[in-house]
């Protein structure tokens, strides 16, 4: 028997009602902060996300999902910030419209080592807003996250902010850092040996206790800021407190991609074990004009759905679901009640049937099963009497209808 390729997850309908919970509220949160849908190809030249994510990066180095293609390489996209700025920029957004607020749903892909709440194909819910420096949308970006957890019924996040500076402020940041670490290379776990050559900014947030140690001396706090970019983040704190946002300063969160400048920041939740961040974003003010478009800045975030529901296992079973079930007993019954079926459904009721021609009480069951709210009998004595016997599943309580009143009854 064929498996599944590891690091990938089949959603099973019981599960999928989640997902669509979690998806209509997310674009109803979206639509609130006036976000629109954007839904770009899965594949996308490999050259875009060496580019944007950085050549030296984990995700470019080790995790992309390739296909070559006579000339072109392609990759499963690993994430859908570089996929967003890449379709802007095409379709003429920056030109026709300039500032925009979009956001998708939708798979992503890396080759990572499987484990709780990392998987090789995940979801991202994300949004990007493009064409806008100010701090005040960095502070609804972080807010719309936390309006998103709380429609989602998540508690206990905790939001962590840094800023990284501008372009400028990261170069000298990394050149300093290269040479206070070099001096303690050889403290360091291998991993950071090599990120102090190739992007010594990750070493900050290595996860590795003794250079967490090391690097805590080193932590630039505030004073890596130019006094544009210091005054930048403090507007950014100050609009958080004044939304009541509850945050952490970190210092050391740099993120692992290159596209980052200014405002970064990560939202994690205890339940998740190791990998326990369920969403991050922040500023990416040189993307759009390093994809070849004008110099326009941008903001965002993604939330891991996986992750969303590790944090909330008891979600959210879809509410609104009202199954009428119709059970025939006898022929002639069962040709009239398809009738009745495509009549419930044409009124938009949601109705289902049993396929296995079950006895009444093997059907009944079924009903219970498909979590019925109604159950409708029809015999071939009830069709000659033209009515049919309506069970309230919950109140258990049965009474018969005339068959043509049977929608308007149900619709009350
Ligand atoms: P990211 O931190 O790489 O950021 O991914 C965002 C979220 O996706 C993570 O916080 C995590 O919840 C989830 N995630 C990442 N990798 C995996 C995985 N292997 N398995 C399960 N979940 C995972 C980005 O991708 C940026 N594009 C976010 C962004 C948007 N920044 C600005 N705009």
């Amino acid at each position: 028997m064929f498996k599944r390729v590891p690091g990938t997850k089949d959603i099973l309908p019981e599960e999928a009602s989640s997902w669509q919970t979690v998806e209509a509220r997310a674009r109803k949160i979206f639509s609130l902060y006036n976000y629109q849908e954007i839904r770009t190809p899965i594949i996308e030249d490999a050259a875009l996300f060496n580019r944007t994510l950085g050549s030296t990066t984990e995700i470019v180095q080790k995790q992309m999902f390739l296909i070559h293609n006579q000339d072109d390489t392609y990759a499963l996209r690993p994430e859908g910030t570089a996929s967003i700025v890449r379709s802007y920029l095409e379709n003429n957004l920056d030109k026709e419209v300039g500032f925009v607020k979009l956001y998708y749903i939708g798979p992503m892909f890396r080759l990572e080592r499987p484990q709780k709440g990392r998987l090789r194909q995940f979801h991202h819910i994300g949004c990007e807003a493009i064409g806008s420096s100010s701090a005040a949308l960095d502070v609804e970006i972080i807010s719309l996250a936390e309006q998103l957890l709380k429609a989602f019924g998540i508690t206990n996040y905790k939001i962590k902010i840094n800023s990284l500076g501008c372009l400028k402020d990261k170069q000298a940041l990394s050149l300093n850092l290269k040479e206070e670490l070099q001096k303690k290379s050889e403290e360091l776990c291998c991993d950071c040996q090599e990120r102090i050559k190739t992007n010594v900014l990750r070493v900050l947030d290595c996860k590795n206790d003794n250079c967490q140690k090391i690097v805590k001396q080193f932590c630039p706090q505030e004073s890596h800021l130019c006094p544009d970019c210091l005054q930048h983040f403090s507007q950014v704190k100050d609009g958080l407190n004044n939304l009541n946002i509850k945050f952490e300063i970190a210092p050391h969160l740099v993120r692992g991609l290159d596209y980052y400048n200014r405002t970064v920041f990560e939202i994690s939740h205890p339940d998740l074990g190791s990998q326990d961040a369920i969403g991050a974003g922040g500023r990416y003010n040189n993307l759009v004009k390093d994809l070849g478009g004008p110099e326009l800045e941008g903001v965002g975030f993604a939330f891991g759905v996986e992750r969303l529901l590790l944090a909330k296992t008891n979600l959210i079973q879809n509410p609104d679901k009202k199954l009428v079930y119709l059970i025939t007993l006898g022929e002639t019954a069962k040709s009239a009640g398809l009738k009745i079926l495509n009549q419930l459904r044409n009124a938009e009721i949601p109705a289902d049937t049993d396929y296995l021609n079950r006895s009444l009480k093997a059907a009944m069951r079924s009903a219970n099963d498909a979590k019925a709210s109604l159950v409708l009998i029809l015999g071939d004595d009830e069709l000659k009497k033209n009515i049919i016997s309506v069970k309230d599943m919950s109140k258990s309580t049965q009474k018969e209808v005339p068959i043509q009143n049977l929608i308007e009854e149900l619709k009350c």
